[in-house]
């Protein structure tokens, strides 16, 4: 699988060319899933891409569930040469790096004890504490009356989250204790997150701009990948309900050269020395989920994720010049240190979510797409995530999130300009397509 690419060889992977291809089986199926295989599929060192279970636009496609790690492993004992891309944290929390590890199997992401970091607030809290990561002060209840208690004495707008994975729905942003005394009966009386909401984090709620930053970790040291801002509600302006992710662009501004490195030395590294200390180092995509606060310019970390971010890695993948594939297995080989900067275009690119009328509530699954072979141009992907096929093969509504269409452009505005005029190229069934209008304004206005 050739696609127009720069190639670059460092000496090491000689090795890697000299032994044959490889083949990569990645785990998920989402845009962000589809994104990274599309990359991928780019490496001169890559042959076959297996998806597991993929969605409509990826091939090719295993029938096995993201979180059936016993067969996960199966399938990949019976390939040869394969490297294995974890995208959701489903799999990880589970201890799918543990299992594939224990069985020889080459796999990238972090183990169960590293992905804690993600799995649960209260670890990330506590772990930001002992790694001196600049964050909100907090404190943390597994009884919700002395949690109601702490809320009634703290006069300051407040943020509740449940504790485990609710599928970025158990956070609460509140403007008061009223709010904040409701968010902790969702979570924690009516569990509504599950065993997710058995513990929640009340944390002070912090103003500025935010931003995801992402490297890739091999246990000692990380390779930064390109800064991004997702967009999480709903509807424009920011309003409304949080989702997966509605939109994202690449690079924010806002992460300028100084709070670049700020993030790298008071967040990143620490975060793999401190696991490195414990014993349990962290090896796979690092997420930080910043607030870049609009006096001081210094970063807080709202949360971690132990993942690549979706929508975010639609767009990174876009800039990326280099081959991903090759860092990846640098990383797996604790080699990231000896490998020289990612290269990034120095373009924007936005990703506009298309996303089925409903979401996050209900909505309908099953409508046709159209438009898909409009034709788009070069700087223009159009990422699957929530479609499959039906019986004649035609590409239909399966998910919440349901395309990421993503696109270049020399600066901000143009990128946007041409994200949306591929968007207004698709639909489907009588109206039934959102998306917002306003993905990546604020980097124009910056
Ligand atoms: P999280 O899943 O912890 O990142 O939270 C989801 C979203 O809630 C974040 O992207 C922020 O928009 C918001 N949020 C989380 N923690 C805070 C905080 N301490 N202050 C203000 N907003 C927050
Ligand atoms: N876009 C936010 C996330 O991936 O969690």
């Amino acid at each position: 699988m050739k696609l127009n690419q720069t190639i670059y060889y460092p000496t090491v992977f000689y090795s890697v060319v000299a032994s044959g291809k490889n083949n990569v089986l990645i785990i998920g199926s989402g845009g962000r899933e589809h994104a990274l295989g599309w990359k991928i599929s780019q490496s001169i060192h890559v042959d076959k891409i297996y998806f597991a279970p993929g969605n409509g636009g990826t091939a090719e496609n295993v029938d096995i569930k993201q979180n059936d790690i016993e067969k996960l492993a199966s399938f990949a004992k019976r390939q040869s040469n394969l490297l294995t891309i974890v995208g959701p944290e489903e799999p990880l929390s589970m201890g799918i790096v543990d299992v594939f590890a224990k069985e020889g199997l080459r796999i990238f992401g972090p183990a169960k004890k590293a992905a804690m970091l993600e799995a649960s607030k209260a670890f990330a809290k506590e772990f930001m504490r002992e790694a001196g990561i600049p964050t909100a002060e907090f404190a943390t209840f597994s009884d919700a009356e002395k949690a109601k208690d702490y809320v009634v004495r703290q006069n300051k707008p407040l943020v509740v989250k449940a504790d485990g994975l609710a599928a970025g729905k158990g956070v609460v942003v509140c403007d008061n204790a009223e709010q904040a005394i409701a968010a902790i009966d969702t979570i924690m009386t009516k569990k509504e997150f599950g065993l997710a909401g058995s513990k929640v984090v009340i944390e002070e709620r912090l103003a500025g701009e935010e931003a995801s930053f992402i490297a890739l970790c091999d246990g000692k040291s990380i390779m930064p990948l390109a800064s991004s801002q997702d967009h999480k509600r709903i509807f424009d302006g920011d309003k409304g309900p949080n989702t997966g992710g509605m939109g994202a662009y690449s690079p924010a501004p806002v992460v300028d050269k100084e709070l670049h490195e700020k993030i790298v030395k008071q967040v990143m590294e620490p975060v793999v020395s401190t696991m490195k200390k414990r014993g349990t180092p962290f090896t796979g995509f690092l997420y930080a989920g910043i607030m870049v606060d609009e006096n001081t310019h210094n970063p807080r970390v709202l949360e971690f994720n132990a993942r690549m971010g979706d929508p975010e890695c639609q767009p990174i993948v876009m800039r990326m010049k280099s081959d991903l594939y090759q860092y990846i297995d640098a990383a797996i080989g604790g080699r990231l240190g000896s490998m020289p900067p990612i290269e990034w275009k120095d373009q924007t690119a936005v990703c506009v979510i298309m996303a089925a009328r409903g979401y996050p509530g209900s909505y309908q699954k099953g409508k046709v797409i159209e438009g898909l072979d409009s034709g788009f141009g070069n700087d223009t992907m159009v990422f699957h995530a929530g479609t499959t096929r039906d019986s004649q093969n035609k590409v239909v509504t399966n998910g919440g999130r349901v395309l990421g269409v993503t696109a270049l452009g020399k600066d901000a505005r143009r990128a946007i300009d041409n994200a949306y005029s591929a968007v207004r190229k698709i639909h489907w069934g009588e109206n039934d397509h959102y998306y917002r209008t306003d993905i990546a304004r604020r980097a124009i206005m910056r």
